[in-house]
């Protein structure tokens, strides 16, 4: 998961409402169409194709690339595109690389990996360790890239029975730098009805997934404020103005934002994680900065915390005559939105990953405040993530990600490559237009 701040036009323009709901109808319980999971599930897990992934994984494994710097990544996802004989569009966002499965014509669902590592020294002694050194798939988003590139090729050898077009959104720059972002303004989700996203979690067992309708990730930004006083000797305190004591304050105060003003069953978080200022025992510094994080499940609260964060900082500064500006970086690092999944494709994926895996291992996940550059896409058409299990028990515990540790169970292959392509393949069938939909106009733009 990422960490990102948002772009205030998306608040205003309410796209949800521009676009037509999903909703499931009774024709996903036909026989032809429940026994899709399941036999997209078996031929993923054929040898060709998972030693396939597993080699692709391996392969990225080796050589990670940081965001928007994914041009080997890139280049190996064009060339197996190439091979299965799918379109693709590149380049998109610098590296992105957009493919289309299926008739070429609408409905479009999209689903979507992305391929950036982070800058980190992997520590695991393995046959693929990274050849890169400060660099490393701690995230698992080389698994992304390989459980993607396996729908592709489940859903290219199925095209035929694909009733639209599958969208395969390869994205750069997941960690924090706002990739998706650059992909929606490229016009990634154009003509797309849903957009469908997984990510591996290491502490959940393989052969299980778990989501929710609803908020499931926190909407996250970054703050930091230079306080200035007056510098001086720490022995005659009455010439100076110390921006130590009023950087204090303003932490302290900062804390009352979220354990007084905010709602007890609304969570949020306010942290104070930087705080640079002096240098010596005997001076008075000109100046403190100090800097953090804040997060929150819904953009009101989000927005209202940032409005707080700016108005406590400059207020509190101010009781000690200090003088304070805040940055919150929106020009580089976007607020990311709170991962919102929508409640009509919480039922397409509680009936699709049920029939795959069996309703007992399709589970409720209780919301983390991480957050996930996937909520840009949830901002403008429905969008729906998931967290897929690697823990095997009698392989031992999994680190958990952004560990040097880190590692991957590639037996989850299977099952995020069949999901994908089931979520895709299912939802283009129960979108068709001889579908009753409430919303009637959506029938003539089809
Ligand atoms: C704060 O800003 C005002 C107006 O620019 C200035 O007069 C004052 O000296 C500043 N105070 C400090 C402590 O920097
Ligand atoms: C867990 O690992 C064991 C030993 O490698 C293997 O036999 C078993 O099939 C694995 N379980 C799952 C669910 O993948
Ligand atoms: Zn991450
Ligand atoms: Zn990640």
């Amino acid at each position: 998961m990422g960490f990102f701040n948002w772009v205030f036009v998306i608040f205003v323009l309410n796209f949800f409402s521009s676009k037509p709901a999903f909703s499931g109808s009774s024709s996903s319980t036909s026989i032809g169409l429940s026994g899709i999971p399941d036999r997209f599930l078996q031929f993923a897990k054929k040898p060709e194709l998972f030693d396939w992934m597993v080699g692709i994984r391996r392969e990225i494994h080796e050589n990670p690339e940081l965001g928007f710097e994914e041009f080997e990544t890139s280049k190996l996802i064009r060339a197996e595109l190439d091979k299965m004989g799918v379109r693709y569009k590149y380049p998109v966002a610098v590296t992105g690389v957009i493919g289309f499965v299926g008739t070429g014509g609408p409905p479009f669902v999209a689903i979507r990996a992305d391929m950036d590592a982070l800058s980190m020294q992997e520590m695991v002694e393995w046959e693929h360790k990274s050849r890169n050194p400060g660099k490393m798939h701690a995230c698992g988003h080389d698994a992304h890239v390989a459980m993607l590139l396996g729908a592709a090729k489940i859903l290219q050898e199925h095209r035929e029975e694909l009733k639209g077009t599958v969208v395969l959104v390869f994205q750069p720059a997941e960690e924090g730098r706002g990739g998706a972002m650059k992909m929606i303004d490229a016009g990634v989700l154009e003509n797309v009805n849903a957009i469908f996203g997984l990510h591996v979690a290491p502490n959940l067992p393989v052969g299980e997934v778990h989501s929710r309708a609803g908020p499931i990730g926190a909407g996250s930004g970054f703050f930091e404020a230079v306080i200035s006083g007056k510098g001086g000797h720490a022995a005659i305190p009455q010439h100076s103005v110390d921006p130590i004591l009023a950087a204090s304050n303003v932490i302290v105060s900062l804390q009352h934002l979220v354990s007084r003003e905010a709602d007890p069953l609304d969570p949020q978080v306010v942290t104070v994680a930087k705080f640079q200022g002096g240098g010596a025992f005997n001076v008075i510094p000109d100046s403190v900065t100090i800097g953090g994080t804040f997060r929150a499940f819904s953009r009101e609260s989000f927005m209202q915390l940032r409005l707080r964060i700016e108005e406590v900082i400059t207020g509190q500064a101010a009781v000690q005559r200090c003088n304070a500006t805040v940055d919150f970086f929106t020009q580089d690092k976007p607020f990311f939105p709170p991962t919102i999944n929508h409640e009509g494709l919480h039922e397409h994926f509680l009936n699709v990953a049920g029939d795959m895996l069996g309703t007992h291992k399709v589970k409720d996940l209780k919301p983390l405040t991480g957050s996930e550059d996937f909520a840009f896409y949830q901002e403008v058409v429905p969008g729906y993530f998931f967290l897929l299990g690697m823990e095997n028990k009698t392989r031992g515990r999994l680190e958990s990600s952004h560990s040097p540790y880190f590692q991957i169970n590639e037996d989850s292959f299977p099952y995020g490559a069949a999901l994908h392509a089931s979520l895709a393949a299912r939802y283009l069938h129960e979108f068709q237009p001889e579908v009753s939909f409430s919303d009637t106009k959506h029938h003539d733009e089809l």
